[in-house]
């Protein structure tokens, strides 16, 4: 996969992007990974990127003549995706990230003070994503969040092979949390490990994995419920927590 990213401030991704699975990425072939430095499509002498609003009001918008030059350089003659990073975009999802992954490139547009000229938006963007409802003071965190979320779906990248697919919020768990995990000690500062996962019994294991996935799912995202793949013994299961509780 191929990613670009257009940003004031390239040299804020080499630390990330030089580390753990994104340099191992970059290093097995599978990430061509390139910061391009909007300032770079300035003009003038001072090599101005920004300018005031129409109308007044605080803040600065990046100028859209050299946004629009730094997409068009990057993007060239291709057809992929131009991602503007931005609060106001729809919000990355597991199955945002399981979409974007099947893209051969992604173009990622870091927007820094208040914002972009509109019409660059819309000439020249063709999808928004927010990484919470929350405001950064810019899109370049947003962009590593983005860029390791989707990596992250690429087969091969992960050690074990579809270890991804078992994650939370992945398909593989049914849209579940994933439970708790142990290793060892078996006994640590008094407290034990489930007697189930020393037993050596598979299915008992997985059968306990999934009862304590819907368990953490329900105590911490009860909302997640609603939309989960869930069989008619995990709906069973879940109805019994739910009658506990009430006790
Ligand atoms: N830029 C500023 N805030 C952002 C957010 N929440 N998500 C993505 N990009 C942003």
């Amino acid at each position: 996969m191929k990613i670009d990213v257009l940003t004031l401030f390239p040299s804020m991704f080499e630390p990330v992007m030089s580390e753990s699975m994104m340099w191992k990425a970059r290093d097995r072939g599978l990430l061509d990974f390139q910061a391009h430095d909007i300032r770079g499509y300035a003009v003038d002498k001072h090599r101005t990127v920004d300018d005031s609003p129409y109308g007044g009001g605080g803040g600065m918008i990046l100028k859209p003549d050299v946004l629009a030059r730094a997409i068009e350089a990057v993007k060239a003659d291709d057809q992929s995706p131009v991602i503007l990073m931005s609060p106001q975009g729809r919000l990355l999802t597991h199955a945002v990230a399981l979409e974007l992954s099947r893209h051969a490139r992604l173009i990622l547009v870091c927007g820094r003070y208040e914002g972009i000229d509109e019409r660059v938006r819309e000439l020249a963007i063709n999808d928004e994503i927010s990484i919470g409802d929350y405001v950064l003071t810019g899109g370049e965190l947003a962009a590593m969040v983005l860029i390791d979320a989707v990596l992250r779906q690429i087969p091969g990248l992960l050690g074990a092979e579809g270890a991804q697919d078992r994650d939370s919020h992945a398909d593989g768990l049914g849209g579940l949390l994933e439970g708790p995990h142990y290793t060892r000690p078996a006994e640590f500062r008094g407290l034990g490990v489930p007697a189930v996962l020393t037993s050596g019994h598979h299915a008992e294991v997985d059968r306990w994995r999934r009862r304590q996935a819907i368990k953490r799912t329900w105590q911490m995202r009860p909302d997640l419920l609603a939309r989960a793949n869930l069989s008619d013994e995990d709906r069973a299961f879940l109805a019994q927590l739910m009658e506990d509780a009430g006790d």
